[in-house]
């Protein structure tokens, strides 16, 4: 009999329960994305995430605006890690114009899947029908699908949206029609609205009704912080794989959890602080490596936090683990914590990014008035915003 969570009381996979996502001519297995995220989802995260046991790694989102103007960090964030395959590249954008040179010139660069974010929450860019406003217009919606399916030829294009803008003003079922009849691949969903930015549960209802309502595979996306989350998101909906955002954010064993339960086997136990400082070690690395000393160590800082979250024996050295500067000083400091110390059960389902609050979601002025609209939102503030836009 399979082995049970204790958690949750949740099986492991029965043999043939799931089947590997299939997303164009990508087979992909365990069906268990790393959610695009910004400032988070670069080469070596990726790297990291698909070695222990991710099927697909997306990278953050990427402005289509940025990437036309050639910008030297947007064009760096798109690309590859060596071998990286399959390689998965997250677009914003809100110009079907900008989205289909972006796409032409990704494809023309080897990748394999782009996924398009409808989802993003952030004020500045809603407020200017930008994000998650798009979607209120599912014209604009089908322009832009369009667009990207038209410059990818055979390469698979997704979108992630978020359930609405709240309560009172939903759009998925809208995104999941046009995603079908403009020829995306696959749909992933958030179960908040924009509202709701972090907070709350997700709706695995919402997430239910649009498997009901789409032919196409239906990703689930929110909440999954353990595997048994993530088996239980698979059986509830009905969804053809899940979305991991900050489950894994300093637990990225997470995906070897998932990957062992759905090949039907126990998940291991949690990491011991011993079994985690070389996986901390490896990240940190791979960060210097791809960013500089520099940038790559001021990025460790927040990764140590997250690593070493809700372990005691981490709490003298937490203060310097934020301030540390080189990979030597930093193997120093994790040399003194105690190997043994297990994995502490109120860190499992912490919240490591993104702290619950909710906004009132501004719109455009009148932007409700006529939902028919295709026109592509044109200012110079949401070009600004654009620019400096991270995070969905
Ligand atoms: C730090 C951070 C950055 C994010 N950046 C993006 C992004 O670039 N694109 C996107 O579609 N979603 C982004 N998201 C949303 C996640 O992809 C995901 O939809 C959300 O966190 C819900 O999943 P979770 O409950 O597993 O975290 C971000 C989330 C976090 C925490």
């Amino acid at each position: 009999m399979s082995a049970v969570s204790a958690s949750a009381g949740t099986a492991v996979a029965a043999p043939g329960e799931f089947a590997p996502l299939q997303v164009g001519p990508l087979s992909i297995w365990p069906p268990v994305v790393l959610a695009p995220m910004a400032g988070v989802t670069n080469v070596p995260f990726r790297r990291l995430c698909r070695d222990l046991g991710a099927g697909l790694a997306v990278t953050e989102m990427i402005t289509a605006r940025g990437f036309r103007e050639g910008n030297p960090t947007t064009l760096a964030l798109a690309r590859g890690g060596p071998g990286e395959h399959p390689r998965a590249v997250q677009i914003y954008g809100s110009d079907p114009a900008d989205v289909a040179a972006m796409v032409a010139a990704l494809v023309d660069d080897g990748v394999d899947l782009v996924d398009m974010n409808f989802g993003c929450p952030v004020p500045k860019v809603t407020r200017q029908g930008g994000g998650s406003a798009i979607p209120v217009r599912p014209r604009l919606l089908a322009r832009l699908v369009s667009a990207a399916v038209e410059a990818a030829g055979s390469v698979p294009v997704t979108i992630k949206v978020r359930k609405g803008i709240d309560e009172s003003l939903s759009t998925y079922l809208d995104a999941g029609r046009v995603a079908v009849e403009e020829g995306a691949a696959a749909i992933g969903l958030h179960g908040r609205t924009a509202a709701q930015l972090y907070s709350g549960r997700a709706d695995r209802e919402a997430i239910a009704r649009l498997v009901e309502a789409v032919p196409i595979p239906v990703l689930g996306n929110g909440d999954i912080w353990e595997w048994t989350d993530g088996l239980a998101m698979m059986r509830e909906t009905g969804c053809a794989g899940i979305i991991i955002g900050r489950g894994c954010l300093g637990r990225p064993w997470l995906f070897g959890e998932l990957a062992a339960a759905f090949e039907g086997h126990a998940p291991p136990p949690p990491p011991t602080m011993g079994e985690i400082v070389p996986i901390l070690l490896d990240h940190a690395r791979g960060l210097v490596e791809c960013f500089g000393v520099d940038t790559g160590m001021r990025q460790t800082r927040k990764w140590c936090a997250w690593y070493t979250k809700g372990f005691r024996g981490a709490r003298a050295v937490r203060a310097e683990l934020l301030r540390v500067s080189t990979p030597s000083e930093l193997e120093s400091l994790l040399a003194g914590l105690d190997p043994a110390e297990p994995f502490p059960r109120s860190a499992l389902r912490a919240q490591r990014a993104k702290r619950g609050r909710t906004q009132r979601v501004r719109l455009p002025e009148g932007y409700l008035d006529d939902r028919d609209d295709d026109r592509p939102p044109r200012s110079a503030r949401l070009e600004a915003s654009e620019r400096a836009l991270s995070g969905g």
